[in-house]
């Protein structure tokens, strides 16, 4: 099939080079000239295990290219949107800039002439927006049918996700003949992993984009109300991490997700209960998801209590003393910065005095250009040598794989603050370390009322 991207940042380029993988023929748009330049000479514009060698392979194959010029997705028989969809600047709500220009883009290039073609919507939007884009194309004119089509993948594994999906969703339109061609078009571009057995499911427009919000806001309930837990297990000496393995036997909860620590961050969960919550409000049914307010406060306050936590550990204050920062990015595998729990202690802990080095194993390059103010080295030596403390805040395996006795000799005080939860308390403690986790043995053991 001969498929179009329109945008390729993370989700685009990744979408992009999966299709062409899948077979077809693909064109990604984007108005950005360097990224097209990068990924057209196939160098990944960003970190994400895997994708480097399939872009290359992609390109090489010449099934895949990338271009700025919009008149080259003329002849798609499928357009994907994966454009961004940011918070709006100190608003809740997702700013559709880049949605609506990607559409305008369509409507004006897309050609009908041989027959019906397909917008299929990989954006996380607000829900009504697939209805918008449909209105918008019939009065367009052009024969195309709105498809919502989430995209569930996470940075660290985008092309496994992609290419083995845990299912895949249609949002189709209401009108049945309409729906039946969104169908047909998306089952042949999907048809390599629908072969797998890969779930496929059919329903309206609007319940594919709630799908999405829904998923990221169940998945962020879930950290906090592991963090919440962690709040109880400081107040009290219990363990979280122990409490966690204890409630995740139970299949109805599981395990997954239930990691406390600093919290979540990256480009979607934060932003997505927040543009969430927005359109619920603009629905008149904001009631709905006042909790996430909640949950955004519960996952905030855990960057706080990890700077207090520091605090502590220095005998209140923050001057005369060497932080190690070991984690930049949200997450590990990824060299994401986008609301990093990470960077923000970091940024915290250094506007209180402390004589701060960060180390990253991806992110050091954007981060020396995002936080120039930052004192970001190359290597965890480097970043811990006469530290007071350490704060491990991305759980990349390296950091996990540390060994506690050679770091006891590079460091001036050996305390390390695990914001991960990532670590042996035993092994760290046995080295002489003072160790402390979020919501592992934190707090004095109360046993209020008796
Ligand atoms: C998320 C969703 O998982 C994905 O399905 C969606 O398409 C995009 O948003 P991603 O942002 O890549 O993916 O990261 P994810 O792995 O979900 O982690 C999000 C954040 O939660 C990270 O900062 C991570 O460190 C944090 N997290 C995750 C926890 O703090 N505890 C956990 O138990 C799990």
């Amino acid at each position: 099939m001969r498929v179009s991207v329109i945008g390729c940042g993370y989700l685009g380029a990744v979408h992009a080079a999966c299709m062409a993988k899948l077979g077809h023929q693909v064109v990604g748009l984007d108005v950005d000239e360097a990224k097209v330049a990068d990924l057209s000479a196939g160098r990944p514009p960003f970190f994400e295990p895997g994708f480097g060698d399939l872009l290359a392979e992609q390109t090489s194959s010449g099934r895949l290219e990338f271009t700025t010029d919009p008149d080259r997705i003329a002849d798609a028989e499928v357009h994907f949107v994966a454009v961004g969809t940011p918070q709006l600047q100190g608003r809740y709500a997702a700013d559709l800039t880049y949605v609506r220009a990607a559409i305008d883009t369509i409507l004006t290039h897309a050609d009908t002439s041989a027959g019906p073609v397909v917008i299929a919507g990989k954006s996380t939007v607000p829900v009504g927006t697939a209805q918008r884009v449909q209105e918008s194309a019939n009065a367009s004119g052009k024969d195309l049918v709105v498809v919502w089509n989430p995209e569930f993948l996470r940075e660290g594994f985008a092309v496994e996700d992609t290419l083995k999906p845990d299912r895949i969703v249609y949002g189709l339109p209401d009108d049945p003949d309409r729906a039946s061609i969104g169908k047909r078009v998306l089952d042949e571009c999907y048809a390599s992993l629908l072969g797998l057995g890969i779930p496929r499911m059919l329903t309206n427009q609007p319940t594919a984009e709630l799908v999405k919000v829904a998923a990221n806001s169940f998945l962020a309930t879930k950290i906090s109300f592991i963090n919440a837990m962690a709040e109880l297990c400081d107040a009290t000496g219990g363990d979280v991490t122990q409490l966690a393995d204890a409630i995740g036997y139970d299949p109805r909860i599981g395990r997954k997700f239930l990691r406390a620590g600093v919290g979540f961050g990256g480009g979607c969960l934060p932003k997505d209960i927040r543009a969430f919550m927005a359109r619920a409000g603009e629905l008149g049914v904001d009631e709905a998801l006042t909790f996430l307010r909640e949950v955004d406060a519960i996952n905030l306050r855990q960057r706080d209590k990890a700077v207090d936590l520091a605090s502590d550990l220095l005998g209140g204050r923050f001057v005369g003393h060497r932080v190690a920062v070991l984690g930049a990015a949200f997450k590990p595998n990824s060299d994401d910065l986008r609301d990093s729990p990470a960077l923000d202690v970091a940024q915290q802990v250094w506007a209180r005095g402390a004589d701060l080095a960060i180390t990253d194993p991806a992110a050091a390059t954007a981060l020396r250009s995002k936080r120039p103010n930052l004192n970001v080295v190359d290597t965890v030596d480097e970043a811990v040598r006469d530290a007071d403390l350490v704060l491990l805040l991305t759980e990349w395996r390296e950091y996990i794989d540390l060994d506690p006795v050679v770091l006891r000799g590079l460091v001036r005080t050996p305390i390390i603050i695990d914001g991960r939860n990532v670590l042996d308390p035993q092994r760290w403690t046995d080295a002489g370390w003072v160790y402390r986790g979020m919501g592992r043995h934190g707090g004095p053991t109360t046993a209020a009322g008796w």
